[in-house]
């Protein structure tokens, strides 16, 4: 058996380009931009080959060379993430007249949501640097899903929420031993309470993209499209975009594949799809803009992606532009709707932020955005069951 282990090299700022060492505990650049974790691409592609992956377990610790801990027997936090399946909605495609439309069902993993991606990639690494507590701003899943790993490797964590968020979030963090700070407002209001612990006690600062390592995990999402497509990718991914780290992650991953040799055939137009009521990354889409701008009053029944202003906007931005894809907003009547008609006619109960890209996809395909012929994949980022009611 091959020994497997981390290519980590070095971590990378995504705006300025400075390289900082990977083996400590980083947060932002100097910059204020997020740091990105490099790997050495031709040690990772001397172990990381399709034949070995064959043999290799299906989860998402199966891609371990570009994964960032070094130790995995001693640091892996898991509770069993699996490769998540890409289910055919072919109904609804004949309804919208798509000829292939499917959707990775990320509800299936450990605490119901894709979160559990970051969480354990994550958690994993914040473990093997030592860290013993961390604070982060939250809607919910995310929060829950840190809070569930944390207890596991016996971290702490302060999660601050937004009090409207859904009950069933607060039950989860506070299950897991989790400190919970409720606050008015959204995620942003939480994330200034979030700035000012860390100011105030040095605690580690697991927000969206100021920790180099959940993007890490959710690239994990990029590897299982391209592996469980055999290479030929889907020509639209349509993405539910709240801080984007998704979307970012999956556009990371398949330029890493691409990198190591693997035979991924090209790049998707990556969709970032928002709720009307908060879309400051459709709004900067449509200006042509590289960065966004706060969306005020933000509001919609699709909590996880109720994020007015995201760090990583640029990053989001990036990856559309370079892909030839686009950004949509879609009003919450239509994500109710397609939730709705996905559940009755597929038997597949999505999230609301799942259920957004079934709307952006009836929708990009009414406008003419899409075509007949694209083959297409939705993410459902949540399981429908957390938000039944
Ligand atoms: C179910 C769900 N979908 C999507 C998102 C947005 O995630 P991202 O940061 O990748 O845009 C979230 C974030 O809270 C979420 O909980
Ligand atoms: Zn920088």
């Amino acid at each position: 058996v091959t020994p497997v282990s981390s290519a980590l090299s070095h971590l990378e700022c995504s705006k300025c380009g400075d390289v900082a060492q990977a083996d400590v505990i980083q947060q932002l650049c100097a910059c204020g931009a997020p740091l990105l974790a490099r790997y050495d691409l031709q040690k990772a592609a001397a172990t990381l080959t399709i034949a070995e992956l064959a043999r290799r377990p299906w989860s998402l610790w199966r891609y371990a060379e570009l994964l960032p801990i070094r130790d995995l027997s001693r640091h892996t936090v898991s509770l069993g993430e699996i490769v998540t399946p890409i289910v055919p909605l072919p109904e609804i495609g004949r309804d919208y007249g798509i000829g292939d439309l499917r959707c990775k069902d990320d509800g299936l993993l450990p605490t119901g949501s894709f979160k559990a991606r970051g969480a354990a990639v994550g958690v994993s690494r914040a473990l093997e640097l030592g860290v013993k507590a961390f604070a982060m701003p939250t809607n919910g899943n995310a929060g829950g899903a840190w809070a569930m790993y944390g207890r596991r490797a016996g971290i702490g964590a302060h999660v601050v929420v937004p009090r409207d968020a859904p009950a069933i979030h607060r039950y989860e963090m506070e299950s897991a031993g989790a400190i919970v700070t409720l606050v008015d407002g959204v995620i942003a209001d939480a994330a200034k309470v979030v700035v000012q612990l860390v100011n105030e006690t040095g605690i580690y600062d697991a927000s969206t993209l100021k920790e180099p390592y959940r993007i890490e995990g959710k690239k994990t999402m990029g590897f299982e499209i391209a592996e469980q497509y055999d290479w030929q990718m889907p020509d639209v991914i349509l993405y539910p975009t709240g801080g984007g780290v998704g979307l970012i992650g999956i556009y990371k991953g398949l330029l890493e594949l691409q990198a190591i040799g693997f035979p991924v055939d090209r790049l998707p137009r990556m969709v970032a799809v928002q709720a009307a009521g908060c879309a400051p990354i459709v709004r900067a889409f449509d200006a042509g803009l590289r960065e966004s701008l706060f969306w005020k009053d933000s509001k919609t029944a699709a909590f996880g992606i109720n994020v007015p202003k995201a760090l990583g906007d640029f990053l989001v931005l990036d990856a559309v532009y370079a892909t030839g894809g686009c950004a949509i907003a879609v009003e919450d009547e239509a994500i109710a709707e397609a939730r709705r008609s996905v559940a009755a006619v597929e038997g597949m109960l999505l999230s609301p932020e799942g259920a957004a890209t079934i709307a952006a996809a009836a929708a990009l395909r009414e406008n003419g955005w899409l075509r007949a012929g694209d083959r297409v994949l939705t993410i459902n980022t949540g399981n429908g069951i957390k938000s039944a009611l």
